[in-house]
């Protein structure tokens, strides 16, 4: 394989796959760029492509008629998005929009439709990734209606160590965390919550905070505490 096809062996949807396989999924799609800051979709668009993260951090959200934003997730290198416009043929669920300049793989309806009906190791590990993100929002949501700040800044805190964080000896580390305004509209909370809260975090010793770099300390144990 060229250097160009071997991005595809990393996305879990397709690593199940050998080499002549991966030459034809590559085949069946086209590379597109997209600039920091531009909408890849829309909520409540039509859509029929299915993309694939090569390079780049994107965010999913959705937003209010006057302008407040909640995030629902950060995605970044061998994520997917467009599935559920793709499958159920209703409009965007929500907007995609690039945080750093990306690089996505785009491959259309028929096309992906057939790689599932080919390769169920394709459709299983897509049900697995459904079902991490149906966990994620059930999570989300339990955090929003039930728990305190504490609580819903450390539902993002463990959403980010899930969706970009690496983890290393039960730390997490997470290289860039969002913007504190990015993290409050993730956490239904204000950016003043967000300060306050991540501050109370270090001081108790659960997280270390170095400019846009984050620790969490006990990986699990802050699971446990939180979850
Ligand atoms: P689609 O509805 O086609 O377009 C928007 C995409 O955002 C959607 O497909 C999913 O891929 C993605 N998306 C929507 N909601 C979530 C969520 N809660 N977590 C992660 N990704 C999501």
């Amino acid at each position: 394989m060229t250097d160009s096809t071997n991005f595809l062996a990393n996305v879990p949807i397709f690593s199940d796959l050998d080499k002549e396989t991966l030459e034809k999924v590559l085949k069946s799609g086209m590379l597109q760029s997209y600039k920091k800051n531009s909408v890849v979709l829309s909520e409540e668009e039509a859509g029929s492509a299915l993309f694939v993260i090569v390079e780049g951090k994107l965010k999913v959200s959705r937003s209010s008629g006057d302008e407040k934003e909640v995030i629902l997730a950060m995605l970044n290198e061998s994520d997917f998005f467009g599935e559920m416009s793709l499958l159920d043929g209703d409009a965007r669920s929500a907007t995609v929009t690039a945080i750093e300049d990306s690089k996505l793989f785009v491959i259309q309806r028929t096309e992906f439709l057939d790689l599932l009906m080919k390769y169920p190791e394709v459709s299983i590990a897509l049900l697995t990734e459904l079902t991490k993100r149906f966990r994620a929002s059930s999570a989300k949501i339990k955090a929003l209606s039930l728990k305190d700040a504490e609580g819903k800044v450390a539902t993002v805190m463990l959403q980010l160590a899930d969706d970009i964080g690496k983890i290393r000896q039960g730390i997490v580390e997470i290289d860039h965390l969002p913007y504190q305004q990015e993290l409050a509209n993730m956490a239904g909370t204000s950016r003043e919550t967000i300060s306050r809260t991540l501050h109370s975090f270090a001081k108790k010793g659960l997280i270390e905070l170095d400019g846009s770099r984050l620790r969490i300390i006990d990986y699990e144990k802050f699971k446990e505490m939180f979850e």
